[in-house]
C-alpha cells in the first residue's frame, strides 16, 4: 500500500516539474550573451533603449517618473494594456495622444512595446 502512495508522490513531483518546465521556458530563455530576458518572439525587453526613446518623445507628456501629465501615468500600463494595444497607441496614437509610426521605426516601437508591456 505504501509502495502505491510513495509511487504517486513520486509522479506527482514529475509532473509538477515537467509543468513548471513548460510554463518558464518560453517566457525566461537566459540570453547566453548578456543575461537578458526573453519575451514573446524571442524579443529581449531592452530598458536602456526604450528609456532614451522616453526621454526624447514622451517624457514631456507622461512625466520624468512616468506618473503622467498631459498623458496618463505609465508606471502600471502594463497590467492594463496587452501588447496589441501598446503597440498600436503608440504607433497609431489616440486624441492628444500622437502617433508615432514615421517618427519611430517598427523595431523601436516594438522596443517601447515590450518595455511598457513589462511594467507591472
Ligand atoms: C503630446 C503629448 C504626448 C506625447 C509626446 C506622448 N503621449 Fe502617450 N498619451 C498622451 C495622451 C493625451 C494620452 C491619452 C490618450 C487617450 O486616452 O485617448 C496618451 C496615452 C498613451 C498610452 C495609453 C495609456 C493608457 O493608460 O491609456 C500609452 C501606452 C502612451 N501614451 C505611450 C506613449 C509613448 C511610448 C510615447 C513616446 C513614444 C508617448 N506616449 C508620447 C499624450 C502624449
Amino acid at each position: 500500500m505504501s509502495k502505491w502512495i510513495m509511487a504517486g508522490l513520486i509522479g506527482i513531483a514529475g509532473l509538477l516539474a515537467i509543468l513548471l518546465l513548460a510554463t518558464q521556458l518560453p517566457e525566461k530563455t537566459q540570453d547566453a550573451n548578456n543575461g537578458a530576458v526573453f519575451t514573446v518572439q524571442g524579443r529581449p525587453i531592452d530598458a536602456k533603449a526604450a528609456l532614451q526613446i522616453y526621454q526624447s518623445m514622451c517624457i514631456s507628456c507622461h512625466g520624468t517618473e512616468l506618473q503622467g501629465q498631459i498623458g496618463p501615468a505609465l508606471a502600471h500600463v502594463g497590467t492594463k494594456m496587452s501588447k496589441e494595444e501598446l503597440y498600436r497607441m503608440i504607433a497609431s496614437g489616440r486624441r492628444g495622444m500622437p502617433a508615432f509610426e514615421g517618427r519611430l521605426s517598427e523595431d523601436e516601437i516594438i522596443t517601447m512595446t515590450t518595455w511598457l508591456a513589462s511594467l507591472q
